[in-house]
């Protein structure tokens, strides 16, 4: 799996990450995340920018009801599964060793008559796009997934083919390293963004984004 994106002196803050699971509660909602650090690393605990992420969800400030959301880089899945309990119909993704526990955890954490709202799914950023509907996403969610400078690229291309003009690409960023800043830059180029909310304690940014409109020629 990925490089750990550790930092030396937040150590003692990340041990949490070792625990078996991690108890929410959003969305009126008990929330039982399964962790395994050992097996899965990265994609298997939750992040702080999954849970500030679904804190910004849930102050209702993005539109979810009847949306079409997607998630990228899902982990454990904890924000797309807030998102379908505040009433969007999500597409949760990651790679492919991580979709069995991505998968148990939307399943032992959704009642039953949310389940339908989700689809657990495979998505390595920059690959067979043409598996989902370009354009097709009101809401694009990705939480703590701007960290590999290999994958900034792809992920772009991700966000520019499952993007029409009137979506919304919600980022949930710790910006650890200077290099991270690199991507925001990138999406600048193509997208419009701003800074919709910062929560000081964890050091978490969301970044909302849209696509630029094309440009015509005169
Ligand atoms: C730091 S974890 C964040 C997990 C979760 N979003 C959270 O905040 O708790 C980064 C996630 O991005 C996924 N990821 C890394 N590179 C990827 C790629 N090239 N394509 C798709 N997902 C990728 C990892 O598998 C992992 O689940």
């Amino acid at each position: 799996m990925a490089l750990v994106p550790y930092v030396e002196n937040s150590l003692p803050a990340l041990s949490k990450l070792h625990n078996s699971s991690a108890q929410f509660r959003f969305a009126n909602h008990d929330l039982h995340l399964a962790q395994d650090w050992k097996k899965l690393g990265v994609a298997a605990v939750v992040w702080d920018a999954a849970v500030v992420m679904c804190m910004y969800l849930e102050m209702g400030k993005v539109d979810l009801k009847g949306k079409v959301a997607i998630e990228l880089g899902a982990g454990t899945g904890l924000v797309g599964i807030v998102a379908a309990l505040l009433g969007a119909k999500v597409t949760i993704t990651d790679r492919e060793p991580a979709l069995d526990f991505l998968s148990a955890n939307v399943k032992a954490n959704l009642p039953p008559d949310y389940q339908g709202s989700v689809d657990v799914s495979e998505l390595t950023w920059g690959e067979r796009l043409e598996r989902y509907p370009a354009g097709g996403y009101d809401l694009i969610l990705g939480a703590d997934i701007v960290y590999l400078e290999d994958t900034f690229v792809p992920l772009l291309q991700t966000l520019e083919h499952l993007c029409s003009d009137t979506s919304v690409v919600l980022l949930a960023c710790k910006i650890r390293y200077e290099r991270d800043t690199n991507f925001l830059n990138m999406l600048k180029q193509r997208f419009r963004t701003e800074e919709a909310y910062y929560e000081k304690q964890r050091d978490i940014h969301i970044y909302k984004a849209w696509k630029q409109p094309a440009q015509r020629d005169l």
